[in-house]
């Protein structure tokens, strides 16, 4: 038996597993919180399974709110949280491969725990910190093996889904995926056409933010699950590409979708299609087109302060970060002057102020250096001057002497 110490995000829910428990239920810490708990990754919510059924434990808890009361989820309100509470259950057939036709209520903690989808998500937490494993998930968890839970088949007809969730764990986790669960993947592939965009693009997504992505998109590959997603049948490039890159790791979506649609696509046009074919937000899809007209200049070496302003690049360390990804030849150097040398937005952002043209040109205060300083401003705004002390002393030279 494994006995871990609750972490603090448990300890604050305690009280919703106490009262269950105290009410004759059982009750659990389960799925992705335990999984992160036991790799001591940070955790994002807390969720409850328990014995008792929905109006149980609506009558236990004063304040709830029905959030998904027909496949028995309750969100418990306690001093401003709110918590997740699940009854036990089982699902029945799947005949669209997203939903369950109907799910029945049950008592049996192992029953629930066996329509899980991998032996990892298949773990449970009691009050005391008894970590209960029916299906192997702490040794796979050691081992750094995705494996679903019992037939793999069965699992991936239940809901199609799971074939992305299986790769993208494999990302984000840097874990194998066990042999006769790739297997199952590369078998029912086709199955994945039927699920929405929105919900693929969700695992897409935390795919390529994983800590090894070349591992998700390697298995997404071989498994062929990338020909049964539409957005994806134009793309065949990008899967070539991208297991050969020596390093990628991606610090957020935008760099991410802009190296995908860097090695795929030719022009802004196709980006904003395929972007928009995965039903992407309008902001990531502006950020994305920004970034990949940065990379093309970078590329033929025509990026200077100028282009980046004008394309409105979020930040230049992105561009900087993708371009070291992709392998451009370039001189770090040139593209960081050239960043400082950015025109500015106001006068603080200036390289050049009040004192320099005293102690390094001799003006006095007084309205001359007044109007000088706001005549450079006026042209480095415009971009007729670039701003750099060196060429702005030029200019203020100038002025002084017209
Ligand atoms: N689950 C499942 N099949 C799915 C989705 C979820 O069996 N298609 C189960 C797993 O036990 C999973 C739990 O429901 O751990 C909670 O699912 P979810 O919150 O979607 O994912 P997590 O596993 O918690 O992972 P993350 O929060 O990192 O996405």
């Amino acid at each position: 038996m494994k006995l871990i110490k609750l972490p603090l995000e448990f300890q604050k829910a305690r009280i919703i597993l106490e009262k269950i428990r105290n009410a004759g239920f059982e009750a659990y810490f389960v799925g992705g919180s335990v999984r992160d708990t036991l790799l001591g990754l940070p955790l994002h919510d807390v969720d409850i399974a328990t014995s008792a059924y929905p109006a149980e434990v609506k009558q236990i808890f004063k304040k709830t709110v029905d959030t998904g009361i027909e496949h028995g989820t309750v969100t418990v309100l306690d001093h401003g949280d709110g918590y997740e509470v699940t009854t036990f259950r089982t699902e029945s057939t799947y005949q669209d491969y997203r939903r369950p036709d109907s799910v029945e209520f049950v008592r049996s903690l192992e029953d629930d725990l066996k329509r899980r989808d991998l032996t990892i998500n298949a773990l449970a937490l009691s009050l005391d910190g008894e970590v209960i494993d029916l299906f192997g998930g702490l040794e796979d968890l050691k081992k750094g093996l995705i494996k679903a839970v019992g037939n793999p088949n069965e699992r991936y007809h239940e809901d199609a889904l799971r074939m992305m969730r299986t790769v993208r764990f494999a990302s984000q986790l840097d874990f194998e995926i066990e042999a006769t669960t790739l297997k199952a993947v590369a078998e029912n592939a086709y199955l994945l056409e039927k699920i929405a965009v929105e919900r693929i693009n969700v695992e897409w997504t935390k795919l390529l933010l994983g800590k090894n992505p070349k591992k998700g998109i390697t298995g997404f590959i071989e498994t062929q699950l990338f020909a049964y997603c539409p957005m994806f049948k134009t793309m065949d490039q990008v899967f070539k590409k991208i297991p050969s890159l020596e390093q990628l790791h991606f610090n957020n979506e935008v760099t991410a979708w802009t190296l995908v649609c860097y090695l795929s696509l030719d022009n802004h046009k196709q980006v904003s299609k395929l972007l928009k074919a995965w039903k992407c937000s309008n902001e990531l899809i502006a950020n994305v087109q920004n970034c990949f007209s940065a990379l093309a200049l970078l590329k033929i070496g025509q990026i200077d302060a100028w282009n980046l302003y004008t394309i409105g690049l979020p930040s230049f360390e992105m561009a900087n970060y993708v371009a070291d990804m992709l392998g451009f030849p370039r001189d770090m150097t040139t593209i960081q002057d050239s960043y400082k040398a950015l025109p500015i937005k106001n006068k603080k952002e200036l390289a050049i102020n009040g004192g320099n043209l005293i102690k390094d040109l001799q003006f006095t205060p007084g309205p001359l250096l007044g109007k000088t300083l706001n005549t450079i401003e006026k042209k480095v705004v415009s971009g007729e001057l670039r701003n750099e002390l060196s060429l702005l002393e030029i200019a203020a030279r100038k002025i002084q002497n017209d």
